[in-house]
């Protein structure tokens, strides 16, 4: 496994270079921390996204969907503890003017009063606490009746919508709610690539559960969210759970394990996702704050009682990074000199599925390989390319991680059969046209 560093930097050409992810306003000079996913980094965060959706909402009949809004009532964030607490505390060298985080940095450092970037002594300002969330103003007037706050999580817009999707789907305790969608995090030292950023996706489950059962689910969760990284292809011995220490506990969560990712390099091992038991914090701190019950009546026991809940979140840019990160790797090819770089990603997030090439531009190759594509485009993304060498056609979607190359060549105009190529194993099998479709859709499920 090649180091972080080497890894990262050729990942970041690779995205940009064949349209995964570009920089934010990139002819401006770029937005700091900010990302756009091009043309294949687009298909592949919305495989995954499906992915978890299909995992979370579809197959399950416990678990209904949401899309609330980015913008809420400003009080959602007084009752979340997220104005008073969702702080981090800044250092500033007044010398070199870098800017750090002190719960970050060395504590022997801090104490010294010691630059970490320009090595003066001194300069370092007291730690100022700083608030993560985006203000702005809703409204024509800038005062300060009118702010609002882009939201920090997507959890918020699940808690003050319980009641209305517990009813309107008529779920029974227990159950869960889930989302897909932004957030957003003035983060002060964000990096690493698509990592940590100041716009972000996340996918957060809130499971509500009677209290006394949540360790239970707690558990349940724990492991059933470690299963899907580990379908998604991520290799079993870079993923591991990290326990928060008393510490490390967000000021709602009565317990905390986060899955974290082994990125390699100096980031090493960073979480993922985190799996919290936020007991009843949030919703009794929404009841208190808008004065409306929030509560769950449970008519088999005739009692009414405020649900604790188990919530899963997820960043898709952070669990996109380790699928590629994952994925990558770099290979000699025998008999050849020029060795091939392949993205090895799961063929159901792969962004392309298949790539069609005739062998050469002339004797009806390129018209029947254009029909393949139009026969073949319905059921799953794919690509032509009749430019280059065949060698050098098989490496861009190597490299790319599109699962199949399908060759149309002298034999294919007369018999109707093509090769298929496989990327990992580099076999090629020889199949009949109208066996196409089902040949490959019975290879992308995995
Ligand atoms: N609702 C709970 C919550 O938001 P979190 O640990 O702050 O918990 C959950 O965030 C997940 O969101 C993280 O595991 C990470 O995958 C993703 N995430 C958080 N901050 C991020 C950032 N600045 N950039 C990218 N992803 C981020």
């Amino acid at each position: 496994m090649a180091g972080f560093p080497e890894v990262m930097d050729k990942l970041v050409s690779l995205c940009k270079r064949r349209g995964f992810i570009f920089q934010s306003s990139e002819i401006y000079g770029g937005t700091g921390s900010v990302w756009d996913y091009g043309p294949l980094g687009v298909e592949l965060k919305k495989n995954i996204k499906d992915r978890w959706w299909n995992a979370m909402v579809r197959s399950r009949d416990d678990i209904e969907g949401l899309d609330a809004a980015i913008l809420m009532h400003p009080r959602t964030w007084e009752a979340s503890g997220h104005v008073a607490g969702f702080t981090d505390p800044l250092v500033d060298c007044k010398q070199c003017k870098a800017r750090f985080r002190a719960d970050k940095m060395d504590p022997k450092k801090l104490e010294a009063n010691v630059c970490p970037n320009c090595g003066n002594k001194g300069t370092l300002t007291e730690p100022r606490l700083f608030n993560l969330m985006f203000k702005t103003f809703m409204g024509a007037l800038e005062e300060s009746s009118s702010v609002v706050y882009l939201r920090p999580e997507t959890a918020q817009g699940i808690f003050v919508n319980f009641l209305n999707v517990q009813q309107s789907a008529r779920q029974k305790v227990p159950f869960g709610i889930a989302q897909i969608g932004k957030a957003f995090r003035n983060e002060i030292t964000p990096g690493n690539f698509i990592f940590r950023t100041r716009e972000f996706e996340q996918m957060e489950m809130q499971f509500f559960v009677e209290p006394g059962t949540d360790m239970e689910w707690f558990e349940q969760w724990k492991a059933l969210r470690m299963q899907w990284h580990l379908d998604l292809g991520l290799s079993p011995e870079r993923l591991e759970f990290h326990q928060h220490t008393d510490t490390e506990l967000a000021h709602y969560a009565r317990a905390a394990f986060d899955v974290t990712f082994d990125f390699g390099g100096t980031l090493g091992h960073q979480e993922i996702e985190g799996v919290h038991n936020r007991g009843d914090f949030d919703l009794s701190q929404h009841q208190q704050y808008s004065g409306k019950k929030l509560e769950y009546f449970d008519q088999v026991n005739n009692k009414r009682y405020v649900p604790y809940v188990i919530e899963t979140s997820v960043g898709a840019d952070r669990v996109t990074l380790a699928a590629l990160v994952n994925a990558y790797r770099e290979e000699t090819v025998e008999g050849e000199s020029e060795g091939r770089v392949v993205l090895g990603l799961k063929p159901s997030i792969a962004p392309i599925k298949a790539a069609i090439f005739p062998l050469t531009k002339k004797d009806g190759q390129p018209e029947m390989a254009r029909k393949i594509v139009d026969d073949l485009r319905g059921a799953f993304p794919v690509d032509y390319d009749e430019t280059g060498s065949i060698g050098k056609r098989y490496r861009r979607q190597d490299e790319v991680g599109t699962p199949f190359c399908i060759t149309v060549d002298g034999q294919s105009t007369g018999d109707q059969t093509v090769t298929v190529r496989n990327r990992d194993s580099l076999a090629q099998d020889r199949v009949d046209v109208s066996q196409l479709k089902g040949y490959l859709a019975g290879k992308l499920v995995d």
